[in-house]
């Protein structure tokens, strides 16, 4: 979860680096360091702080380094804690190489101690600097070589990106289940995690696979497979789009996406439907008419806010297209022995396209046959190279780490899969069509919301001061209570529990009090008498009450202490009016309460270890 940067080239490295690496820092942001060459001498210089890259930049301010060449790293920690002795980059023993690393070394440890045997001094507690000493230790004069017999002695997902006192202006990169992208400039290289760094500087990009190496200078990347034999890599071009990374009158980039949601629902839809035949089309599931009616059974892999996305989802296809689905968390089915029947398609979900859990379930479920559908915001991402098909949100950039506008496109193209698949089987095109009707104003329905956002702001400074919560609902609105209690959990750090209101009863109503407050998702049609039941019983033991509804049918209004209206629509469709009032509730509870909104503490946005 770890973001670096590298640059070779004629302008001014630290400036290159510095601004490639503030475009990776949702990535992690604990601690940043820099390492490169002047050009002249090989000699290595480096500066490395604890924080966030904005005290990198003070104290590079101070020291006015002049690099031509240079790798950095902006850091979550995984092995040692955020500290400057263990902020990277990391070097061997002689300070001849210098190392920058996302991922996790697993056998870091037994390496260590055979390292310490032959003499090498570590500094850090990091697994990164046992891979620097690694290759420094086996170094004698040729640098490739000493990167081909580290490789097979590491265990884990890496990328790797290396400079050498030897090679003053050259960078190797290594990447091994890991993300990192080559950018192919005029007579300047670059390498990121992500493309989305390199959009605004280069056309052409190229994607290291799984222990593939790069030599990279100004004027030529040569690329290799792990055995060091040549191999050429396609080169994609990258569509420049950088105006969308800034906040523009936002305080963050979280409220920004939150209020960009009407267009990116617009976005998620447009041409994807068919009015006169009432059905979706989906471009990209590269999929034919026989193999999607051969669907028998669908499995839907994500995780955490993508999970409960899918877990909408589900709902929706079994309830319309009468498919069973199974939904699952994919850090634990990734150490499932999956059975995989014939008809199973899978559904895997990750705004990132990177979040190495579920990246590692679709490489088990690929290697038992089953056919991959990707939903993924990102163009390029490690997922949406490996499955066989891909949906994109076209949600753009999502720089916050609590995921919002993500989370309300996925719900959208799995609404509209939904009523492929329906209306490839058993249901009508009247139905299909009514389904269109509803799904045509929503955007509209998510603005009326986003109109709310002053009422919405007073209610959570209202609330901000509580530090539990619960967020009840049922059917559909039960991802959705778990989608609201995460955003604010992440976000405020308050403990929120999301949980199937008809479960309370069965023992977490023992915490209702007046000081754990529940935000009651209301707005789901089927089941409203059944969730006013629910909040009776809250209410009962004094336990304050926030809805969400649509409708005060049966005296709500008698029930709840406080309520947000959000606009009706269908069931399966409710979760988004109420997910975006409840995005607003947690950031403006977050904002009250002084938290780092779009860097919440110990997380980052993409989740590329396990
Ligand atoms: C969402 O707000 C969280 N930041 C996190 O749960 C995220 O949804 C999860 O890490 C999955 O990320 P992905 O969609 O990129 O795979």
């Amino acid at each position: 979860m770890c973001g670096i940067f590298g640059y070779v080239g004629n302008q001014d490295a630290v400036n290159v680096t510095l601004t490639g690496l503030k475009k990776l820092e949702y990535r992690g942001y604990d601690s940043a360091g820099i390492a490169g060459f002047n050009g002249v001498s090989g000699e290595v210089k480096y500066c490395k702080v604890v924080g966030k890259i904005s005290r990198l930049e003070e104290e590079l301010n101070k020291l006015d380094l002049h690099l031509n060449t240079a790798i950095a790293q902006t850091r979550w920690a995984t092995h040692g804690k955020p500290n400057e002795v263990n902020a990277h980059p990391h070097f061997d023993t002689s300070g001849s190489l210098a190392l920058v690393h996302n991922g996790i070394i697993e056998n870091h440890d037994a390496l260590r101690k055979m390292l310490v045997a032959k003499g090498c001094i570590f500094k850090s507690e990091t697994d990164t600097e046992v891979v620097a000493q690694l290759i420094g230790s086996l170094y004698e004069g040729d640098f490739l070589a000493a990167v081909q017999h580290a490789l097979p002695l590491l265990h884990g997902a890496y990328a790797l990106v290396m400079i050498h006192k030897d090679y003053p202006q050259q960078i190797f990169a290594v990447a091994s289940a890991a993300p990192l992208v080559v950018g192919i400039g005029e007579q300047e290289a670059f390498l990121s995690s992500d493309v989305m760094a390199l959009k605004a500087v280069v056309k052409e990009v190229l994607h290291l696979a799984n222990n593939e190496v790069a030599v990279v200078r100004a004027d030529q990347v040569e690329t290799f497979d792990a055995s060091m034999a040549k191999i050429v890599k396609t080169r994609e071009t990258v569509s420049s789009d950088a105006e969308e990374i800034s906040k523009g009158d936002f305080e963050h980039y979280t409220i920004k996406e939150i209020f960009e949601q009407p267009k990116t629902l617009n976005a998620a839809i447009a041409s994807r439907y068919n009015e006169d035949y009432g059905t979706a089309t989906l471009d990209g599931l590269h999929m034919d008419v026989t193999e999607l009616l051969n669907v028998q059974r669908i499995l839907i892999l994500a995780c955490g806010t993508s999970w409960h996305a899918g877990f909408i989802g589900a709902y929706m296809l079994e309830d319309l297209a009468r498919i069973p689905v199974q939904v699952e968390i994919s850090s634990e089915y990734r150490y499932k022995n999956p059975i995989v029947l014939p008809g199973t398609y899978v559904i895997a979900m990750s705004q990132s396209g990177e979040t190495a859990d579920t990246i590692a379930a679709v490489e088990e479920l690929k290697a038992k046959g089953a056919k991959i559908l990707a939903l993924c915001n990102v163009h390029g991402s490690t997922l949406t190279r490996l499955a066989d098909g891909c949906l994109y949100l076209r949600a753009g950039p999502e720089i916050g780490v609590c995921s919002t506008k993500a989370f309300t496109s996925q719900v959208v193209v799995l609404f509209l899969f939904t009523l492929l698949m329906a209306r490839m089987r058993h249901m009508g095109k009247a139905e299909g069509q009514a389904l269109l009707q509803a799904l045509k104003p929503l955007p509209d329905q998510v603005q009326q919301v986003l109109e709310e956002a002053n009422r919405i702001q007073q209610l959570a400074k209202d609330y901000s001061h509580y530090d539990n919560f619960f967020f009840l609902g049922r059917r559909h609105m039960y991802p959705a209570a778990l989608e609201g209690a995460l955003k604010l959990k992440e976000i405020s750090y308050i403990n929120a529990n999301g949980y199937p209101a008809g479960e309370m009863k069965h023992g977490p109503i023992a915490l209702i009090n007046e000081q754990c407050p529940t935000v009651a998702l209301c707005a789901n049609k089927a089941v409203y008498t059944k969730m006013l039941s629910n909040l009776m019983e809250v209410k009962a033991r004094n336990g304050r009450i926030l809805a969400v509804a649509s409708s005060d049918v049966d005296g709500l209004k008698d029930i709840a202490d406080d309520i947000i209206w959000v606009p009706e629509t269908i069931d399966e469709l409710a979760p988004i009016p109420t997910s975006v009032a409840l995005q607003l509730f947690a950031y403006f509870v977050a904002r009250e309460r002084g938290c780092d909104i779009d860097q919440p503490r110990n997380l980052a946005k993409s989740v590329t270890v396990e």
